[in-house]
């Protein structure tokens, strides 16, 4: 074992999804040893058993053989690790509970560009799957500005190529098939021969795996396993650079599978999936499911799954997704919950059993399987509720909407924005809060606003400041929150919902149906003035 001195590095500050960062600062001298010390430092390593994969991008190769080797290094008895060093980040998930593990350490940036100058990230996740929380992110985040010194071990690279069991100093090395484990989990929540015949009845789907690591999941599980025509999956190779795409599953970076499903020769159904597998977005032909319509829908329809079928014990939505959950949660008569932004807020109300089924406005859908978001997870569902009802996407959205009424929802991103810029608008606004109410913008009044603080219903943990909402009397809502996962300036989110009970005005634009609220979010926050930005870069 050797010990190597370093000077501290300060500002590894973990956000909502691990510590990202381009991918040459993650290369530079000490930086992810001393990062990945710190891990070793709070969650303890003596003895433990961990899982280790990653998204496949630029430097996950690398980065795997030094965390295996700072892991021998550091005492523990046994690493899992994906083949290649691969494993999605639901699969990740999936395998640190099924194994009974300590935890696991996912290399990601999740829907981030990859690359030699893009991002690079590395996340934990507790024992119980799920991102690790806020105590645990700070305390790693203490030791990193503290440390001065990390323990590496001195030997060769391990093959990871190689499935079967190796050995690092005193450390067990598993090398694992990185589907496996995960496509066998989803043949007990899914009607695979429903499906399966489906398909075989000619059933056309579009699955978009970004370059990104979904490919051979997708590819194992909807091709080989449930029949899909080959050549459904497409973009199916896990890239370094992703193929220089965008692996952020909406409609902006999908286009090109946006273009076919509203084009003249569209299949029945189209799905992408994100970097590290977690995120999902959905299409019919001809028709795009908005990530908190698709929440919605698969938890008015989950029961026509097998792994559903006694029904869920709650839905939970991050505060920015539109309430249209709520609806459905109130027709079953099961809880309802509103988090702040970021999955790990899910953890708790699925391990106490109080949610199965969990959403964000982000694209992120998933239940209680694992504990991270699942992209793979919620096409496979969609697919299944397809399979029963027989009917299309348009038609199971239309009649959604006219059974619940329709969530008019849209998110405008204004990206890289000057820091200081960015955080006076947001002063600015919180401070405007007590004076909205009453105040009428767009002709809509307005009823409440104020800060989003939760109560962690339990644990009892407060989290204060999860961005500001306005709520208007005719049920409009706006919310504005800075992003914690970017890594260039800051990235304002402005959330927009409009509810319409129907049945007129069910099938309007979302854009033109959201523009009055679109108008007065401008206006409240002084958008233009402050960033000098008068148009978003990203819609979803
Ligand atoms: C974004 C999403 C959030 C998601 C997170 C991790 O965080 O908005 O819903 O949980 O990525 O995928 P943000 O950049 O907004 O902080
Ligand atoms: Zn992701």
């Amino acid at each position: 074992m050797t010990k190597v001195d370093t000077t501290p590095i300060a500002g590894q500050k973990p956000g909502t999804s691990g510590l990202r960062k381009k991918t040459p600062v993650f290369m530079g001298r000490h930086y992810l040893e001393n990062f990945v010390q710190s891990l070793f430092d709070v969650v303890g390593a003596g003895g433990k058993t961990f899982v280790l994969g990653g998204d496949g991008r630029y430097f996950n190769d690398r980065a795997a053989q030094v965390i295996l080797r700072m892991a021998a290094a550091n005492g523990a008895a046994r690493v899992i690790v994906g083949q290649g060093a691969i494993l999605s980040t639901p699969a990740a998930s999936h395998l640190i509970r099924l194994n009974k593990t300590d935890g696991g350490i996912i290399m990601s940036a999740s829907h981030n560009p990859g690359g030699p100058e893009e991002d690079f990230g590395v996340k934990f996740n507790m024992p119980n799957g799920g991102p690790a929380p806020e105590a645990v992110t700070e305390a790693m985040y203490r030791r990193t500005t503290e440390i001065t010194a990390y323990h590496i071990l001195e030997a060769q690279d391990v093959d990871l190529g190689r499935i079967g069991r190796q050995r690092l100093g005193d450390m067990a090395v598993d090398v694992v098939d990185p589907v496996a484990e995960y496509a066998a989990l989803m043949e007990t929540l899914f009607d695979f021969p429903a499906i399966a015949a489906m398909f075989g009845a000619g059933f056309r789907m579009r699955m978009d795996a970004m370059c990104a690591v979904t490919g051979p999941y997708a590819t194992e599980i909807l091709e080989n396993r449930l029949g899909a025509a080959p050549g459904t999956v497409i973009n199916g190779t896990p890239l370094p650079d992703f193929g220089g795409m965008h692996p952020d599953p909406n409609p902006t970076w999908a286009r090109a599978l946006m273009d076919e499903m509203f084009g003249p020769d569209a299949p029945d159904f189209g799905a992408a999936s994100d970097g590290d597998g977690d995120r999902n977005m959905v299409v019919g032909r001809g028709i795009y499911v908005s990530p908190s319509d698709s929440l919605a829908v698969l938890a008015a329809n989950a029961h026509l799954a097998p792994g559903y079928r006694a029904g869920l014990k709650g839905v939970a939505r991050s505060m920015p997704t539109s309430a249209a959950a709520d609806r459905v949660a109130d027709a079953l008569k099961i809880g309802k919950y509103e988090t702040p932004t970021g999955w790990k807020f899910f953890g708790n109300l699925l391990d106490a059993g109080r949610a199965t089924i969990c959403g964000e406005e982000s694209f992120g859908t998933g239940s209680d399987h694992v504990r991270e978001k699942d992209g793979l997870w919620a096409i496979l569902l969609w697919l299944n509720i397809l399979a029963v009802r027989k009917q299309p996407v348009a038609d199971i959205l239309g009649e959604h909407w006219a059974t619940y009424g329709r969530n008019y929802y849209s998110r405008h991103d204004f990206e890289a924005v000057a820091t200081d810029r960015a955080d006076a608008m947001m002063a600015a606004l919180r401070a405007s809060l007590a004076g909205l109410p009453g105040r009428t913008v767009e002709g809509m009044t307005v009823s409440a606003a104020d800060d989003f603080a939760y109560t962690d219903p339990v644990d009892g943990s407060v989290s204060q400041k999860q961005g500001v909402r306005v709520l208007f009397a005719d049920g409009s809502r706006i919310v504005y929150r800075l992003s914690g996962t970017g890594t260039e300036g800051a990235t304002l989110r402005v959330y927009l919902e409009r509810y319409a009970a129907g049945p007129d005005g069910l099938h309007l634009d979302a854009q033109e149906a959201l523009a009055p609220v679109i108008r007065a979010a401008h206006t409240l926050a002084d958008i233009g003035a402050h960033t000098g930005r008068s148009d978003p870069d990203v819609i979803t």
